[in-house]
């Protein structure tokens, strides 16, 4: 997972969202279904992230967890540069266990992707655990439609640095429901090139499916899904009635 050792380049590359519209979505979202008051939230799949900064600069506790430890060092290091407190946990988000429950947690940009229907029940268990009875589970980006699994490129440019991001995804197994993607970022950082790429084999769950999983691991509510933005989720909008189901979505859980 080569891109996620370099996350100053990671976050130029991904920072294509209004960090303070999806707090203003959270806070909207918990006050209309969380059944907990929150002060703590958790941050899946972490990354550099924006979220939880901006999250403890409205005075909420944060905590982030990521596998990867440079994406951890980082974060801590921006919350320090501005006085910010983040908690960080290196963990795998099959396998882990707060101790100190959580009252909101949220897996932003996708990262919500395993190898198997059993690491994404180890997932469910894992969030369960780590959240309070009441306290909402907000996943964004859920892939719906694999009928248009396909790839796209964009180019982002910050402080002289430019990132070239090329993703690519293709079927591996059919039958297994197994996809390998594909992230390629090109960076020129003032005048030096590098490329740094990732590739993953992954399974496809299938929004059926996926429902049928967290109903069996029987720990969460499914809320529902929603049409959304990068930055905006619509209430108003469910996947179910969408003319064209995007990948562009919000689902919510909440822990029983
Ligand atoms: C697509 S990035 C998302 C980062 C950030 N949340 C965002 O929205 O920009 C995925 C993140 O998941 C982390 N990651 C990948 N596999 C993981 C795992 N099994 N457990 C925990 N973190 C993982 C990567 O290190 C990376 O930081």
């Amino acid at each position: 997972m080569t891109i996620y050792e370099h996350p100053l380049y990671y976050e130029v590359a991904f920072s294509f969202f209004d960090v303070k519209k999806q707090i203003d979505a959270f806070e909207a979202i918990i006050s209309k279904f969380s059944k907990v008051k929150v002060r703590r939230f958790l941050d899946v799949a972490c990354g550099p992230s924006l979220q939880l900064r901006e999250i403890a600069r409205r005075g909420y506790e944060a905590v982030g967890l990521d596998s990867a430890p440079q994406m951890l060092r980082y974060l801590s290091g921006k919350a320090k540069e501005e006085g910010l407190r983040i908690e960080t946990v290196k963990a795998d988000m099959c396998n882990f266990r707060l101790d100190k429950k959580t009252d909101f947690a949220f897996i932003m940009m996708g990262s919500l992707v395993v190898e198997s229907n059993e690491k994404f029940m180890n997932h469910l268990d894992s969030v369960a655990y780590s959240l309070k009875r009441g306290g909402l589970y907000f996943i964004q980006n859920k892939a719906v439609d694999w009928t248009r699994i396909a790839g796209q490129s964009w180019t982002m440019e910050r402080e002289g640095i430019t990132v070239k991001t090329t993703f690519k995804i293709h079927w591996k197994d059919i039958i297994n429901q197994t996809y390998t993607e594909e992230v390629l970022l090109e960076v020129n950082d003032n005048g030096q090139k590098a490329r740094f790429e990732s590739k993953e084999d992954l399974k496809f769950v299938f929004p059926e499916e996926f429902k049928a999983l967290i109903k069996l691991n029987g720990k969460f509510d499914f809320l529902g899904w929603w049409e959304g933005t990068v930055s905006t989720w619509y209430l108003d909008r469910p996947l179910e009635k969408a003319k064209t189901p995007n990948n562009t979505n919000m689902l919510l859980l909440r822990r029983k």
